[in-house]
């Protein structure tokens, strides 16, 4: 089979490589029909992620059908169509009868790692891949759902959703505000609304970006390079700040913007992933009476999302701006990988 396969910092290649097995009773093979990049496989390729070795095919994201399963899998067949999670989830380790998937003690990978695909084993940027854990870590896809709607949940979608808006505690009548409208941020943008957001402030550099929030449920935006950005900010609240800053770029300095411009009594969200040390004033926090959460996503809630996709009720597939072939692996990176000259949000590889 064609996968993309990592060579070292700076180095990818779209090549031959053998057709993966099951290895373990608990696998399915799954034949590939829809894959995306994440900005997460942008810093793997720059060598961010000194975990991934040479030889690794990248991906954690991906639709497809089972072409094999292990001999104690019941619950999936061959043929049956399947979203693929971004976190392996052995479902009865300790971690995973608690919700925390992502730090599933199953030793795939590594045990205490929920994150392996394209990470510690072969990823979905491959004709077909072999999914461990198969029974609690695919989900089967109703036929009214299609490819790109289901992409959109292998990752970014549970990913705002309870690392941006479960962790922030968003509440009925909160105002929220969101640094960072990339898939992530839109993400976010997308379901503070399920637990009721009164208001939902998009903050980002970029003008394109802030008009895409609108199409996902942005009530306001704010140009963060307006030098008046934060009194913006203020003056869509009662004064004192939001209830809920969401972070969703992974850089020191917008974890401090989030931390500006929370109310006391508020919650600070940080979603990004951050490579560099990040400053947290616990001297002039303390007395705000702040919480401050992070994570890495579970993917628990995707059997919700799923059902929310189905009845309409996300917009999953305006995520999608460029749609590529298998054969075109390359190009669909370059595109991605020029995101602010190409506009492009999520890119979808499929048959
Ligand atoms: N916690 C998790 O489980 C998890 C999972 C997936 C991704 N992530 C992380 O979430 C973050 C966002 O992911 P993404 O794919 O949306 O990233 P992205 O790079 O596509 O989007 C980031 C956005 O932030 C904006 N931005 C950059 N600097 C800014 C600034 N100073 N002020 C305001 N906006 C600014 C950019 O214009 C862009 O729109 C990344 O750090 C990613 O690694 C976390
Ligand atoms: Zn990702
Ligand atoms: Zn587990």
């Amino acid at each position: 089979m064609k996968a993309l396969v990592y060579g070292g910092p700076g180095k990818k290649s779209w090549t031959e490589v053998p057709d993966p097995v099951i290895k373990n009773p608990t696998d399915v093979i799954v034949r590939l029909d829809a894959t995306t990049i994440c900005g997460t496989d942008l810093h793997i390729l720059k060598g961010d992620v000194p975990a991934v070795t040479p030889g690794r095919i990248l991906g954690h994201e991906g639709v497809g059908k089972i072409t094999a399963v292990g001999s104690s899998v019941v619950n999936l067949k061959v043929g049956d169509r399947v979203l693929i999670s971004c976190i392996k989830s052995c479902g009865s380790c300790a971690n995973c009868k608690k919700g925390l998937y992502s730090h599933c003690l199953g030793d795939e990978g590594v045990s205490g790692i929920g994150w392996v695909f394209g990470h510690l084993i072969d990823g979905t940027q491959a004709e077909y891949v072999r999914v461990p854990y198969a029974e609690n870590s695919l989900y089967k896809l109703p036929e009214s759902v299609t490819d790109e709607e289901a992409v959109m949940l292998s990752d970014i979608f549970p990913t705002g959703f309870e690392i941006g808006v479960q962790y922030g505690g968003v509440k009925p009548g909160d105002v929220v505000a969101v640094v960072g409208s990339g898939p992530i941020g839109l993400a976010v943008i997308a379901t503070a609304g399920l637990y009721g957001a009164a208001k939902i402030i998009a903050i980002d550099l970029d003008a394109n970006r802030l008009e895409k929030s609108r199409e996902f449920g942005a009530t306001d935006t704010v140009l963060s390079s307006d030098k008046n950005w934060k009194e913006q900010v203020m003056a869509l609240t009662d004064g004192a700040g939001v209830d809920v800053a969401v972070e969703a770029v992974g850089i020191p300095d917008t974890f401090t913007m989030a931390t500006e411009i929370v109310r006391p009594g508020g919650h600070v969200a940080n979603v990004g992933v951050h490579g560099k040390e990040v400053a947290l004033h616990v001297e002039s926090l303390w007395i705000q009476n702040i919480f401050i959460s992070m994570g890495l996503v579970n993917t628990n809630t995707t059997p919700m999302l799923l059902k929310l996709v189905e009845g309409k009720k996300l917009p999953a597939s305006k995520m999608v701006t460029h749609r590529f072939g298998f054969d075109q692996f390359l190009e669909a990176y370059d595109t991605f990988g020029r995101a602010a000259e190409t506009k492009a949000l999520k890119v979808l590889i499929s048959r």
